[in-house]
């Protein structure tokens, strides 16, 4: 019989194959600092109410003491072991360490209320350092966008030119994006701040165990409140996972504009050459792998996303074995995340904007179109027929090649007798910019206000 076994009530070893199946201590082994502080509170509500003396006590956590320092120490690893899961690895030590007093460690709790216990703690920590990470990116796009306020940019709709705007504003567009994945990151923190200790494997304990004490040495500001329901749900790492897709989703949308920006088709952005690859075929390319695997990354996601919804889908309470199955899609939206935005962060100062190809970029495609139409609202022309006459000017100038600014007033007055010598002013990029003098809008004024207010919340 393994050590592992030796905990349980078990006479029959389980099948090798069956152990392959479902023994998750490597999987499980960044949850060790976790169990062990889960333990260490455990023990101490134990003793406070009476379940276990001083004595016994002492040891335990002495034994959790000298496992912290051996992991710490890095002399610990799960290679070789052939405990179940990290709970049973910690126990198997501490027995180890001190003998049958550490058989008492385990008295009025399960691995069910543990295992959750030391998941929330795992997960409150990342969706802390996750929250730091997304700061850092808005922090590097806020760099970004503070050197173009004035830089005029082609919007697009339907990857067509559209109308002109400000480079700092479409960067604004996706810290407003990050701003809320960190809002909404925040409010999952406060769903998983929750302390399940203490409802054992389904129904409670039969230990007059302070709940709300232990908790609070955990560092939750709460405890569960239905022990059936604490050991069953899932739903803050769904939330976790499905926020997580959602920024992803946002990261993908950037790293795709990066991509396309930073092809010489376009050739609006340079992306330095630490995030960038050469062809091992090619001797003229430069690939921006950085931005596409982030942009790939998104899909592992919300794969995940998957998994936990459909793995908890139609599963009876309380704790079946499925849910084990948790643990490798919330670890790796964890690692995918960070790495995401870490590369994220380093690689968007190492764009640098490129304004000719910009400028060139301006004069393609009739950004000012819709400003004609205004043009000649203003010139008391109702709008579905300024719409209409705009249309034909475009069509007449698409065929003789000529931009907007180069048609003659002649020209535009074959169309319109309303209009006159300052439509040429009126249809200037940068005055076009600024007469979307709106909250939200991208006139210098509002993207000024825009920055500061970003500025005030997240200070670059
Ligand atoms: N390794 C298990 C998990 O992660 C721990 C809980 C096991 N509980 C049980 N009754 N087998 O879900």
């Amino acid at each position: 019989m393994s050590d592992s076994h030796s905990i349980h009530n078990k006479t029959v070893e389980l099948a090798a194959s069956a152990q392959v199946l479902s023994y998750t201590l490597p999987v499980d082994w960044r949850l060790l600092p976790y169990d062990i502080q889960t333990n260490r509170a455990h023990v101490a509500g134990l003793k406070r109410c009476g379940a276990l003396s001083e004595a016994d006590a002492r040891s335990i956590t002495h034994a959790l003491d000298q496992l912290t320092a051996a992991y710490t120490a890095g002399q610990l690893t799960p290679e070789g072991c052939s405990d179940e899961d990290v709970h049973s690895y910690v126990e198997r030590r501490v027995i180890a360490d001190i003998g049958d007093t550490g058989k008492r460690m385990h008295t009025g709790k399960s691995r069910n209320d543990q295992v959750m216990t030391d998941a929330r703690l795992y997960l409150k920590d990342h969706i802390q350092a996750i929250g730091s990470d997304i700061q850092a990116v808005l922090c590097a796009l806020g760099v970004l966008a503070e050197q173009h306020t004035r830089t005029l940019f082609p919007g697009f709709t339907h990857f067509q030119p559209a109308q002109p705007i400000i480079f700092a504003h479409h960067i604004m567009a996706y810290m407003t994006m990050l701003q809320r994945d960190y809002e909404r990151l925040m409010q999952c923190y406060d769903r998983t701040d929750v302390c399940p200790l203490g409802s054992g494997a389904i129904a409670g304990t039969n230990y007059a165990i302070d709940r709300e004490w232990v908790a609070q040495q955990l560092g939750f500001s709460r405890v569960s409140t239905n022990s059936m329901d604490a050991v069953a749900d899932r739903d803050f790492m769904i939330e976790f996972i499905s926020t997580s897709a959602i920024l992803m989703g946002h990261l993908s949308r950037f790293c795709e504009e990066l991509v396309l920006w930073a092809s010489p088709m376009l050739g609006f952005i340079h992306i330095g050459d630490a995030f960038t690859t050469g062809s091992s075929l090619m001797p003229q390319k430069k690939n921006p792998d950085i931005a596409e695997l982030i942009r790939g990354k998104g899909s592992r996601v919300l794969g995940h996303t998957m998994t936990l919804h459909t793995l908890v889908k139609a599963l009876p309470l309380t704790y079946n074995r499925d849910l084990q199955e948790d643990k490798p899609p919330l670890y790796d939206t964890v690692d995918t995340v960070r790495q995401s935005l870490s590369a994220l962060a380093d690689m968007i100062p190492t764009i640098t904007v490129q304004p000719e190809a910009i400028q060139a970029a301006l004069s393609v495609g009739h950004l000012a179109a819709t400003e004609l139409a205004d043009y000649l609202v203003s010139k008391s022309v109702p709008f579905r027929e300024a719409h209409e006459i705009t249309g034909k000017i475009v069509v007449s100038a698409i065929k003789s090649k000529k931009t907007l600014q180069e048609l003659t007033l002649t020209e535009y007055r074959s169309f319109c007798q309303n209009i006159d010598q300052d439509v040429y002013e009126w249809l200037c990029l940068e005055r076009a910019v600024n007469r979307k003098s709106v909250i939200g809008g991208t006139a210098f004024a509002f993207v000024d206000a825009q920055l500061s207010g970003l500025k005030e919340s997240i200070q670059w």
